[in-house]
């Protein structure tokens, strides 16, 4: 048996703007390393939120910590981003299975810059979508919410869904491929989701939310999440 820490990977979207380094510092002293940027462009996702600046802003605290600096990239043609997100510090960048027709190129464009490549889903899209890619990526996230905005209810079937792809993972000799999940995730969740074969957990509510400082917040979501086993 080996054990695998869940990561939690905090998405800024839910942090106080005006305190953005200081809420991003508190976070890295707790542990974190991996912060998430969710990037959208109201055309693929109903929202706007940030960009390349954002991302040059966080690199060098994320750099002296040795975090990755993740963008997710809610928009439509993210090809023609790559370059610049890459140049602002992102280190792993997440595209859309559903917003991508050439999504191999997509991914190897990606790992050419020397960031880690991952593949998201929405709710709807069935695992199916993934199986030529599997091979190819570092990350898979799967949407535990219809992208767009943060505070979301988590879609119970997503526990399943993780379950699913974990099994495939395995049967395919890629159980190192990461499973994130992302949209309403907490500490009523998180353990499920870690016993499905979740290995990234995002959060944005849950690690934000101002009743509490940032590294307590942290350390319920670790104290709730335990760790996965696998064969
Ligand atoms: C939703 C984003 C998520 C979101 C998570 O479109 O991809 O990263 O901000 O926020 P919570 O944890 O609040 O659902
Ligand atoms: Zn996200």
């Amino acid at each position: 048996m080996s054990a695998r820490p869940v990561e939690i990977a905090p998405s800024i979207l839910s942090a106080d703007f005006l305190r953005l380094g200081a809420q991003v510092s508190d976070a890295l002293e707790a542990g974190v390393r991996r912060i998430h940027v969710d990037v959208m462009d109201g055309h693929f996702v109903p929202n706007l939120s940030m960009g390349p600046l954002v991302v040059a802003a966080l690199r060098p605290l994320a750099e002296r910590a040795g975090a990755v600096l993740e963008v997710h990239l809610m928009i439509a043609e993210p090809d023609r981003f790559l370059d610049a997100f890459s140049q602002a510090g992102a280190t792993a960048m997440t595209v859309r299975v559903e917003a991508c027709p050439h999504l191999h190129r997509t991914v190897h464009a990606i790992r050419r810059l020397a960031a880690q490549p991952g593949v998201a889903l929405n709710p709807a899209t069935p695992l199916a979508a993934l199986e030529e890619i599997l091979p190819d990526v570092d990350v898979v996230l799967v949407m535990s919410v219809d992208p767009g905005f943060g505070g979301q209810t988590f879609i119970a079937g997503t526990i399943d869904k993780v379950a699913r792809l974990r099994a495939e993972l395995v049967r395919r000799g890629l159980d190192h491929v990461e499973i994130e999940v992302d949209g309403g995730v907490g500490a009523e969740n998180v353990r499920a989701l870690a016993d499905a074969g979740m290995t990234i957990a995002v959060a944005g509510t849950s690690v934000f939310d101002p009743r509490a400082p940032v590294a307590a917040n942290v350390r319920v979501l670790r104290a709730a999440c335990g760790v996965r086993a696998t064969a």
